[in-house]
């Protein structure tokens, strides 16, 4: 059976908090996303356990600041064993290009737009995701973060299309608005998805019987 294309939201203060489906995962799912809450609570020791346990890290730390100090985190977060890092696109073109000219090979840049899957979506805001998209290509960076609505025309810019705010058919949608399931979304076009609460809800079918 081949890797499945998704990142494990680890969405908890704690790496133990998720001991039971990191265990059920390894060899599954390609990777895990270590976000705000887990880096804040356990700094970087987060991501160099999981590194050492065999992991691909997403660092979902949605980077915004000035070009300096976002270029300056981008080599801290390589450092410590990040494969994938987020920056927010209204860091603004300079920030993203000074942090992808100075990174090293081993960790790619993701770009987030301010427009997040938890908003309806309408034609206005596909074209200021667009927008942010094509600042995003012109900077140099790899990927984005691509809610499931915009996929398709995402594919036009950026290859490395990473997509949140996925559910199964049978799940709640909780806070996610703009949302499809993995097998939609990988026909679609994104290259991996994120998943959170829908895997811990379903982790033996997702394990067992989830074909993408
Ligand atoms: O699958 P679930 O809704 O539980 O996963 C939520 C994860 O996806 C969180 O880690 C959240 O930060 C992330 N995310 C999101 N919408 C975005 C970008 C990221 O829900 N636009």
């Amino acid at each position: 059976m081949s890797v499945k294309p998704i990142f494990f939201a680890l969405d908890g203060k704690e790496l133990n908090e998720f001991r039971e489906e990191l265990e059920k995962l390894k060899g599954v799912i390609y990777g895990v996303k270590v976000g705000l809450e887990m880096f804040t609570a356990e700094g970087p020791s987060s991501v160099e356990k999981l590194k050492n346990d065999g992991w691909k890290v997403f660092l979902d730390l949605k980077l915004h600041d000035i070009p300096n100090t976002v270029q300056a985190a981008t080599v801290s977060a390589a450092n410590i064993g990040a494969d994938y890092l987020t920056i927010h696109i209204a860091s603004g073109k300079e920030a993203l290009h000074a942090a992808n000219e100075n990174k090293t090979e081993d960790i790619k840049l993701l770009g987030v737009s301010s427009v997040l899957t938890s908003k309806a979506y309408d034609e206005e805001t596909s074209r200021a995701v667009e927008r942010d998209f094509l600042v995003a290509k012109e900077s140099g960076i790899d990927g984005v973060i691509c809610p499931a609505s915009e996929i398709e025309a995402t594919k036009k810019i950026f290859d490395l299309i990473v997509t949140p705010g996925i559910r199964l058919e049978s799940d709640s949608k909780d806070d996610q608005r703009n949302i499809t399931t993995p097998e939609k979304a990988i026909e679609l076009g994104a290259k991996y998805i994120v998943m959170g609460r829908s895997i811990k809800n379903n982790l033996d079918y997702i394990v067992e019987r989830l074909e993408i």
